[in-house]
């Protein structure tokens, strides 16, 4: 199945007619793939609910066009090259044979444990091939996954458990993540002592430290799949039905579950992959997101195995054991593709140049940036230093509420411009709207970011809250999708993305929302309020500051004060969401009607001593100067 445009003279024309005919462009997609009943309506959508119905009345199962359709002429290829954490450990292969009856053996296992269509099964679990597994297996019987992040805690695993009314959780005795272990069962048990939909939890050995194992409850995975049947028929899945949830965080409250459903998931990760990164047959691709996150999702397991590709799979992490490991992978399989986050670049920048410099790299020929925007300065050393001058940079642009890339240079055809993403993909109708909802139709302009038409793979719901969704994306700007982000056209059309104009912070590439991490901070004993803001942070892009006011009044933070904040964060949140900054103020600047003033405090996170704009209106002027003293 070749999906790819071949030049940018194509992409301008077949664009257009996306945009003319949408209906039109997307069954053409759609005819490549193998469905088991064809649709009865390609599009039926309104954006007030909203409602968004793609190929509705057409039947498949997204696992048949990853695995069935390649064994007749691709068996034997490589789906994965399984790269651990340990450079000296003992790397393996899997062609799409072998995944095929792995998958099936994996899908009988758990209809051996009574799931069915439509059940939830959250998957905790390292980078290994077996996760990779466990998630087609789910889609081969139906049943929907919800992929939490090995680095999340015990409490928010819990918090995403239970929102699904997860009946199963596939986790591993622990994970290596460089010199460490992190005891994930441990883990999953403190978080099932908070939950009581789970009926299993299936154990992989990952780290053989021999955790205890519940009776009646838990599971070994390699007992358990061996002796299943190595072919298990793919349910039947209606174009709408939900392929999983992933949970990510807004502005307001708990992280919600994005749901996303089996034909429009499968159409877009399967025509994106191959038009971003121009995969040919014969490539090796590489993303070094975690499956944990809407990137591993559509570019590690879904696009890929959708295109037939072989892709590297990595355990680790790229300074483990020093900062050339990323390119020493890179030539080891010979990667052509290679596709990672803005952050990891500046960590490596800062390692300096030998770490790169005793690589080759010649086999890339497209290198890919996502999660958050990258600066210029990484830009350019991403092309010089990785690319080798003569390489594609992709900058992706997409959410987790997208499916897929919307925004992005395709591989080697489109022009590229440091720190913008470009131009949209066929079929994603971008605009920009000024702060009164009106489309902004002229270039060299900045507003906010917002899609006019429905594409195959957006959101369809959020879990268990529908009228959350509308509320959140819908009902913002009427009859659009607003995507929370603002951003900039050139003079050539080209969009830049400037950055989240709500509540949520990236830090590292990942989401978090400041009002997520303030719960968590609240929760500690000693705090009595609290205020997250983001800081621009010269590797993670942005950085988490929190202004604490506790018992002891701002009188004595102690060390151990700002201690025992963090560790409520890591404790609610995890490791990944530990503040950068907590400091303990007396009072956070207010507004008559007790708003807190983020806008001020930001500026104080970012340094600012004194110019603070007229806060005279505020109820507590004078704590603007206190706290501003202390930072
Ligand atoms: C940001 C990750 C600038 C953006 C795929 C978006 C980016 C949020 C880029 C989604 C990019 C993602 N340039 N910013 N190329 N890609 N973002 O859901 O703010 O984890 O709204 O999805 O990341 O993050 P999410």
């Amino acid at each position: 199945m070749d999906l790819r445009i071949k030049s940018f003279e194509d992409y301008k024309q077949i664009y257009n007619e996306s945009v003319q005919d949408p209906e039109k462009f997307w069954s053409n997609v759609a005819d490549q793939f193998h469905w088991k009943k064809s649709w009865d309506k390609v599009l039926e959508w309104n954006f007030a609910e909203p409602f968004i119905k793609w190929f509705n009345g057409g039947q498949l199962n997204i696992t048949e066009n990853m695995l069935d359709v390649h064994l007749d002429n691709s068996g034997d290829k490589i789906a994965f090259y399984w790269e651990p954490n340990d450079p000296e450990a003992h790397d393996t292969n899997i062609t799409y044979k072998d995944l095929y009856h792995k998958v099936c053996k994996a899908a009988n296992a758990l209809k051996s444990l009574g799931i069915k269509k439509g059940d939830r099964v959250c998957i905790y679990m390292p980078m290994t091939l077996e996760a990779i597994v466990s998630i087609i297996a789910c889609a081969r019987i139906g049943a929907v996954h919800s992929i939490v992040f090995a680095g999340f805690s015990s409490n928010a695993l819990a918090d995403r458990i239970n929102d699904a009314s997860a009946k199963l959780v596939i986790t591993a005795d622990g994970l290596h993540r460089g010199s460490k272990q992190v005891p994930l069962k441990e883990m999953t048990d403190i978080a099932l002592l908070n939950c009581t939909s789970v009926e299993h939890v299936i154990v992989l050995d990952c780290i053989h430290s021999k955790p205890e194992m519940k009776e009646g409850r838990d599971l070994d995975y390699h007992t358990l799949i061996a002796n299943m049947h190595n072919e298990c028929e793919a349910e039947t899945m209606e174009s709408e039905d939900p392929l999983f949830i992933l949970y990510t965080s807004g502005s307001t409250g708990k992280p919600k579950g994005v749901v996303h459903s089996c034909a429009g998931f499968m159409i877009y990760t399967a025509y994106s992959f191959q038009n971003v990164f121009q995969y040919e047959e014969g490539d090796v691709f590489w993303c070094t997101a975690d499956i944990g996150w809407i990137t591993g999702h559509s570019y590690i397991v879904y696009g890929p195995l959708l295109s037939g590709a072989s892709s590297v799979l990595f355990e680790g992490v790229p300074t483990y054991p020093d900062a050339s490991r990323f390119w020493q992978i890179c030539d080891k399989y010979k990667v052509n593709q290679f596709y990672t986050a803005p952050t990891a670049i500046r960590a490596l920048m800062a390692h300096g140049l030998d770490y790169v410099n005793n690589c080759n790299l010649n086999s890339l020929k497209v290198i890919g940036s996502v999660g958050e925007p990258i600066n210029e300065e990484a830009w350019n050393w991403y092309y010089k230093n990785i690319g080798k001058n003569n390489c594609s940079i992709v900058d992706t642009w997409w959410q987790t509420e997208t499916g897929g890339i919307m925004l992005s240079g395709l591989g080697n055809l489109s022009p590229m411009k440091p720190t913008h993403a470009g131009y949209p993909l066929p079929g994603i109708q971008a605009v920009l709207l000024d702060e009164e909802g009106s489309e902004i139709t002229k270039n060299e302009k900045e507003g906010l970011l917002c899609i006019k038409f429905p594409w195959p793979s957006i959101i369809r719901t959020t879990y268990g809250d529908h009228e959350r969704c509308r509320i959140t994306y819908f009902s913002d700007y009427k009859n659009y999708y607003f995507t929370g982000d603002g951003a900039k056209r050139d003079k050539d059309g080209m969009y830049r993305i400037i950055g989240r104009v709500d509540d949520v912070i990236n830090v590292s590439g990942h989401r978090f929302g400041t009002a997520e991490i303030e719960d968590a901070i609240n929760t500690n004993k000693y705090a009595i309020e609290s205020a997250v803001v983001g800081f621009p942070h010269a590797i993670k892009g942005q950085g988490i500051y929190a202004f604490v006011v506790s018992e002891s009044d701002g009188s004595a933070d102690s060390d151990e004060l700002v201690e025992s904040i963090m560790g409520s964060v890591i404790e609610g949140i995890g490791k990944i969401a530990k503040p950068d900054k907590v400091l303990i103020v007396p009072g956070l600047p207010k507004t008559r009607s007790g708003k807190i003033m983020r806008r001020i405090l930001r500026k104080i996170a970012e340094g600012e001593k004194s110019e603070f704009g007229d806060i005279s209106t505020l109820l507590n002027p004078d704590v603007v100067k206190a706290i501003a003293d202390k930072a």
